[in-house]
């Protein structure tokens, strides 16, 4: 029987795809996913853009997953607040396989050369986080949307006393990157991308 398979695309440029994911991407013969993604990576099967309801994607994949070898694309990786937990809501563990990719996170902490093993690692992506979080760690890696931006993280530290250094990685791994970095006692003078992800690091 065919699997779903769940892609994990890393944080957007190719050269970050791990390469069984990319085998697996081409053997596809009908792939799901976003529009910048189905226009960024190389596939062969028939490209169907993810629509908001989920739903109908969802019932779209039901009627033909069984028939086409399908794939579901997500940004970075898998099990990181993907696509991943909505598939895990509407088919079994045995139609579903997952391919992990790099998180937009993990690279952001690479090209920072550093580590995350100790840091608070979550979202801010249409979620709150309790001000203990902010005071309980010396390094956090947050991803971000158009609502809780790095304004509005800068916006929390200074409610809470707290100074640090943001660094604001924007459109990762694209020709368009950009990594800044601001510490709490500077204005933001400048909007960010929507595609962004912060690590903050405590004084
Ligand atoms: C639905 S979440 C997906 C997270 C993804 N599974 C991961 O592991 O990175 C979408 C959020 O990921 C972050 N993101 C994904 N790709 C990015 C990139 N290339 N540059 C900056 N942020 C990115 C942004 O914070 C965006 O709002």
């Amino acid at each position: 029987m065919n699997k779903i398979w769940v892609i994990g695309l890393g944080p957007g440029h190719p050269d970050y795809m791990l390469p069984i994911a990319k085998r697996k991407l081409l053997q596809a013969k009908r792939v799901y996913g976003g529009k910048r993604h189905l226009e960024t990576y190389n596939m062969k099967g028939d490209k169907v853009q993810i629509k908001i309801p989920l739903f109908e994607t969802i019932e779209d994949i039901k009627s033909n997953y069984r028939l086409n070898q399908t794939a579901v694309l997500v940004s970075g990786d898998t099990g990181f607040y993907s696509f991943l937990e909505m598939l895990k809501e509407h088919f079994s563990e045995d139609e579903l396989e997952t391919y992990p990719g790099i998180s937009s996170l993990q690279y952001l902490f690479s090209k920072l050369n550093m580590s995350y093993h100790n840091a608070y690692i979550g979202s801010v992506h249409g979620r709150a986080i309790d001000d203990e979080e902010f005071r309980n760690y010396n390094i956090m890696g947050l991803l971000t949307d158009k609502k809780q931006g790095p304004k509005e993280l800068m916006d929390k530290l200074r409610k809470l006393d707290l100074s640090a250094t943001l660094f604001i990685g924007e459109n990762l791994s694209y020709s368009t990157e950009k990594i800044t970095a601001i510490h709490t006692s500077e204005e933001i003078e400048r909007t960010y991308s929507s595609l962004c992800v912060v690590v903050i690091k405590f004084d």
